[in-house]
């Protein structure tokens, strides 16, 4: 390594299982990162909670309780966040910055709901915010939104970003098994946390849905505006039906304009051609779906979680700060020229499946198809099987509003012949 580098200090605040990794490669590719960075990168600070912990690999000396000595060091030039949450997370990063440090963060809560004020303070203090592992963990999709596909049009997003989801539904998919069960093993294998809720209900994609929306179409989003649904009322009879329609159910951040130059962002589970690309996404897998006006339609595969795969995402963002640093340069600032409006969740258009349990006689079906006509709901498919008296009855929609579905949903539960009406999924990624 040339030794007339210059210096730049790095200082990280958490060494859970993703600054672990980070702490790992910084040491052993110190050479490799340096040489691309054009500085000597060193590791001097890490702020954790309980040093006591055993953390091979790492030199115990480095370790610190006191998270503001990190963040007001002023030898250290590149913040590492990497401890979750929002406070002190919050409060440590807007120090680091107007303290003149870069900041790279895996923090996507944080992003998701304080993301303005951060920007707002990055640019005044003339630092980097970097924040590529806060989505999809390995998988570069915020670099290629924020500078790649700047000179284009992005129409729409479609994103498999959790990867505890996508892991239950794979399984429940191929093996027939029940979400419960299923939940049980991705918690027994330490992809879901022991309170999965995050997870399952949708609040981690939310997050991520808000960070994409926001970069690609140059608005400020947050996790407030996004309609999310878990998939925790997803059942086996739901996962059967996709499957004999040839379809798979999958949870998806989705992120799209609307005619009216709008946004829709959404979570949701979504019923999805198996010959659509996400929909041969597996197990714990992510994906990020983008469709530009001029570049067409391009994917992102890869690693969304776990130590090794995130820190790559964290040190990609390390050295590209660090060049800018070096150079005396800045990467590109929050864009939120467009203040577009979000669309409430009541007038998203999409196509439905409705599955429901009817009495099995004469006038059903025309009183059924009536209550979707009189909301104004175009029927494209019905599929009816026969148990006994009782029918189950699979209809497919076409393109409603939100709002014209649940005021027909709410029609049907209250027919005398209507047994039940037992889900409502979205159907995505098929001809209108
Ligand atoms: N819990 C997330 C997932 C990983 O299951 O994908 C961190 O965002």
């Amino acid at each position: 390594m040339n030794s007339a580098l210059p210096v730049l200090k790095i200082g990280m605040l958490g060494a859970g299982v993703v600054g672990g990794q980070v702490a790992r490669l910084l040491s052993e590719d110190q050479r490799e990162l340096s040489t691309r960075s054009g500085a000597r990168l060193v590791l001097t600070k890490i702020a954790v909670r309980d040093i006591s912990v055993a953390r091979p690999g790492i030199d115990p000396s480095l370790f610190t309780t006191d998270a503001d000595s990190v963040v007001n060091d002023p030898e250290i030039d590149i913040v590492i966040e990497v401890m979750g949450g929002i406070e002190p997370a919050r409060t440590l990063i807007l120090a680091a910055i107007a303290n003149g440090k870069s900041v790279v963060t895996a923090n996507k809560a944080l992003l998701a709901t304080h993301g303005a004020d951060l920007y707002g303070a990055a640019d005044k203090a003339g630092v980097d915010l970097y924040y590529e592992a806060a989505v999809a963990g390995a998988i570069p999709i915020l670099r290629p939104l924020r500078e790649s596909l700047v000179g284009d049009h992005v129409t729409r997003i479609m994103g498999i970003v959790n990867g505890t989801t996508n892991f239950i539904l794979t399984k429940m998919d191929e093996e027939g098994r029940a979400f419960g069960e299923v939940l049980a093993e991705a918690q027994a294998l330490g992809y879901a946390e022991a309170d999965p809720t995050a997870d399952i209900e949708g609040f981690d994609a939310a997050a991520k849905a808000a960070i994409l929306a926001g970069l690609a179409f140059h608005t400020r989003v947050t996790a407030a505006d996004v309609h999310r649904e878990g998939i925790s009322q997803i059942t086996s009879a739901d996962v059967a039906v996709a499957k004999s329609m040839n379809h798979v159910i999958k949870l998806l951040a989705i992120a799209e304009l609307t005619p009216a130059d709008q946004i829709s962002v959404r979570v949701h589970p979504v019923l999805l051609p198996r010959n659509h690309p996400l929909a041969s996404v597996r197990d714990a897998f992510n994906a990020v779906f983008v469709e530009a006006e001029s570049a067409g339609e391009l994917m992102f595969y890869g690693r969304g979680a776990g130590g090794a795969p995130t820190a790559s995402a964290v040190l990609g963002d390390v050295v590209a700060v660090a060049r800018h640093r070096t150079g005396g340069a800045v990467g590109p600032r929050e864009s939120d020229y467009a203040d577009r409006a979000i669309v409430p969740i009541g007038q998203t258009n999409t196509k439905y499946l409705i599955r429901l349990n009817v009495a099995d006689k004469s006038g059903v079906l025309a009183a059924i198809a009536q209550a979707f006509a009189t909301e104004n709901v175009s029927i494209q498919t019905v599929r009816q099987t026969g148990r006994g008296s009782d029918a189950e009855l699979i209809v497919v929609t076409h393109n409603a509003t939100e709002a014209a579905l649940a005021a027909t949903v709410n029609r049907l539960s209250q027919m005398d012949m209507v047994t039940s009406v037992d889900s409502v999924i979205r159907v995505e990624g098929s001809p209108q």
